[in-house]
């Protein structure tokens, strides 16, 4: 799946693998102890690292590990939900407000097109998540009627509404 990989100007963004586990451990771990919430139980996030590895295992466009100077800075991208493209993106928390999710989610918006073109690119976030609307925004996605109490932005392709 080496063609679904990309790399931005500052970023390499590479297929999730099950090695990726103490990174995202430690991901999920730090953006917690921000919010002053207890750690995940490593069983936990293990399923869920395993859940985005299976999109890569049976041949879709998946979730990436962002990578900047080569260390693992975040994750995020697309991946098949329905028949929508679903936008996902977290990053340490040293590390935000650089761009990053950004320039990964602009990347992400434009593979999704090009893999799948006909599908809309949908992101779903808290309202208050400020900086997630802000980023799904700058990739493009534009703020519809809120659902379920999830703030809900979309990106459709020229010709699909
Ligand atoms: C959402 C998130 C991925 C943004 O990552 P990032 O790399 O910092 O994003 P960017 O730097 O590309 O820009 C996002 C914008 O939000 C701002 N921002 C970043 N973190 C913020 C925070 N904690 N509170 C308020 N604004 C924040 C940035 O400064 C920037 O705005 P600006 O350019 O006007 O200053 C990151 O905050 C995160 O990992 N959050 C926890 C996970 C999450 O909520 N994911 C979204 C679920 S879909």
């Amino acid at each position: 799946m080496a063609h679904f990989e990309r790399t931005t100007e500052r970023l390499t963004l590479r297929r999730v693998r099950m090695s990726d586990l103490p990174d995202f451990v430690a991901l999920e771990r730090a953006l917690r102890a921000t919010e002053k919430r207890s750690p995940p139980a490593e069983a936990e996030s293990a399923e869920y690292l395993r859940r985005f590895t299976e999109v890569w295992d049976r041949g879709d466009l998946g979730c990436w590990a962002i990578e900047m100077t080569g260390r693992v800075v975040g994750f995020g991208g697309v991946q098949p939900h329905g028949d929508a493209w679903n936008l996902y993106f977290r990053v340490d928390p040293a590390r935000h407000g650089l761009g990053i999710a950004t320039e990964m989610a602009r990347e992400a918006v434009a593979t999704a097109g090009e893999v799948r073109p006909d599908w809309v690119v949908r992101c779903e976030t808290r309202p208050w998540n400020t900086a997630a609307i802000k980023v799904a925004e700058r990739a493009g996605l534009t703020r519809i009627d809120d659902h379920d109490g999830y703030a809900v932005l979309e990106f459709h392709p020229i010709g699909r509404r």
